[in-house]
């Protein structure tokens, strides 16, 4: 059914709660799967770089603006990042739900499943939770989501509310929003009243092993607003390595300073025409000694359009074309080596370099209101030794509009999202150690 290949990452396991005062911090633990399959470096970043394209084309087109087929940067490969294993239900039914900061409908495919597509898990059966009760369409739950009705009484029970969620690459899911219990796998703990969508139909993209999506977003079907949490973070280890990552939701603050440096915080900036995703406001970008001439105007909001946001889910950071073009120059020009001329399915800017001559390679720095980000060089380069030759690539990507800051960028960083204060705080830490 699922070719094991095309998994690019699940989450493995266990989850901890500890009490501290009243707050429950709840952790996960987060694998990247393609570390153990033996791919060579260059297939490794050519699939994240697929992913990131298709999770683009998801995202920018959510305002319906701009209709995407679905599968058309699919080729076999994933838009999954992150699996989250959790389970709902009196007795507990497992699931696992991509990761997305990127939505807010938190949905698993549903029996009787009148058009599911194929989960490895066993659907989702309603008809055996003792705790679950549906939502009337008159609850504030049902009337916060974009499209919501009144089941009739002859489909549906009366009343209830019936959902439609989708996405901008056409998938979409329709079916009843529902109230459970959330168990937590592992520690056991357990949350009442969670809502989330019951999905009977579900169509689109949806080929990452998942059984639905976890919405991360800023609305208030959200995962972390639901839990009332006020705040949660993640540390991704290197993507080519072996350690786990990590997911805290509710973290005490001890833990969160641990990290190895200063904590540089920003503002989490809301755009009304679009309440989910999480806007940064990005000034400059500076590649070794040259601080690009970019107006400040290509990383804002213009009118609910375009801006920066911060993206859990979308693997490589992608710049405007402009902007892209602008910072691939300048490292080419400061780096000197030949450039490898282009394949047009690479969609990365690449140069051939003597083997293993770890050559020099510019700083590059993300100026934030606020923050400065300075990736270390395994953020933002990578290196593939190839028949005798090496070569250096930029592991950064052209993209659209919206500058979307990826997770390559983020490892051994630990990102921290202050949704109480509106901030976001990172600092680099050892995410194997937390
Ligand atoms: C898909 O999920 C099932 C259930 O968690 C798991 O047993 C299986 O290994 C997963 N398949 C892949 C290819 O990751
Ligand atoms: C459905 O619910 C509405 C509102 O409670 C009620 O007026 C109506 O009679 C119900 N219809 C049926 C068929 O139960
Ligand atoms: C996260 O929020 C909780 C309250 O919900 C607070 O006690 C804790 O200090 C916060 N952690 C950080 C790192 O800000
Ligand atoms: C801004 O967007 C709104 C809604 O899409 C539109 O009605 C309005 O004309 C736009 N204003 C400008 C200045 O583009
Ligand atoms: C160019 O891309 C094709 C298709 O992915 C691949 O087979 C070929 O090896 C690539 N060529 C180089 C020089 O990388």
């Amino acid at each position: 059914m699922q070719n094991l290949a095309f998994v690019i990452v699940t989450l493995l396991a266990a989850l901890a709660i500890s009490r501290c005062n009243a707050a429950a911090t709840v952790r996960m633990q987060l694998t990247h799967a393609d570390a153990g399959r033996g791919l060579a470096a260059r297939e490794l970043m050519q699939r994240m770089a697929l992913r990131s394209k298709a999770r683009a084309a998801r995202r920018l087109s959510s305002s319906a603006s701009a209709p995407v087929s679905p599968g058309t940067y699919d080729n076999g490969v994933p838009t999954t990042e992150y699996l989250v294993h959790l389970a709902i239900g009196t007795p507990p039914q497992p699931v696992q739900l991509t990761l997305d900061t990127g939505s807010d409908l938190i949905w698993t495919q549903c029996q009787p499943c009148p058009a599911c597509f194929d989960q490895a898990l066993p659907y989702f059966d309603p008809s055996t939770s003792s705790t679950l009760s549906l939502t009337s369409c008159d609850s504030t739950l049902c009337q916060g989501l974009p499209v919501a009705s009144c089941g009739s009484p002859k489909f549906w029970p009366n009343q209830t509310c019936v959902y439609t969620y989708s996405y901008g690459d056409k998938s979409v899911t329709t079916g009843f929003l529902e109230v459970d219990k959330f168990t937590f796998v592992g520690a056991g703990a357990s949350v009442p009243g969670v809502a989330f969508g019951c999905g009977l139909f579900n169509n689109g993209v949806f080929k990452s092993n998942e059984t639905g999506i976890a919405g991360f977003g800023r609305g208030p079907l959200s995962l972390p607003s639901q839990l009332k949490v006020g705040n949660f973070s993640h540390c991704f280890t290197a993507v080519n390595g072996l350690k786990p990552s990590t997911v805290l939701l509710d973290l005490p603050a001890d833990l969160y300073k641990s990290g190895r440096g200063a904590v540089q915080s920003t503002p989490l900036i809301q755009n009304p025409a679009n309440p989910t995703f999480y806007y940064l406001s990005l000034k400059g970008i500076t590649v070794g000694s040259t601080r690009l001439p970019v107006p400040e105007s290509e990383f804002t909001l213009k009118n609910g359009t375009g801006g920066t946001i911060i993206d859990s889910g979308t693997a490589m950071t992608s710049l405007p074309t402009r902007v892209y073009r602008l910072v691939r120059d300048a490292f080419a020009a400061q780096v000197k080596l030949p450039v490898v001329s282009g394949n047009t399915t690479d969609p990365y800017f690449c140069l051939s370099a003597p083997l293993r001559a770890k050559p020099y390679v510019p700083k590059l720095v993300l100026h934030f209101e606020g923050a400065t980000m300075d990736l270390p060089r395994e953020n933002y380069v990578f290196e593939v030794e190839d028949a005798g030759s090496s070569i250096l690539c930029l592991a950064i990507i052209e993209g659209g509009e919206v500058t979307t800051i990826g997770n390559f960028q983020q490892q051994n960083m630990h990102v921290l999202y202050d949704l109480q204060n509106s901030k976001l705080s990172f600092v680099p830490a050892q995410c194997d150690k937390l």
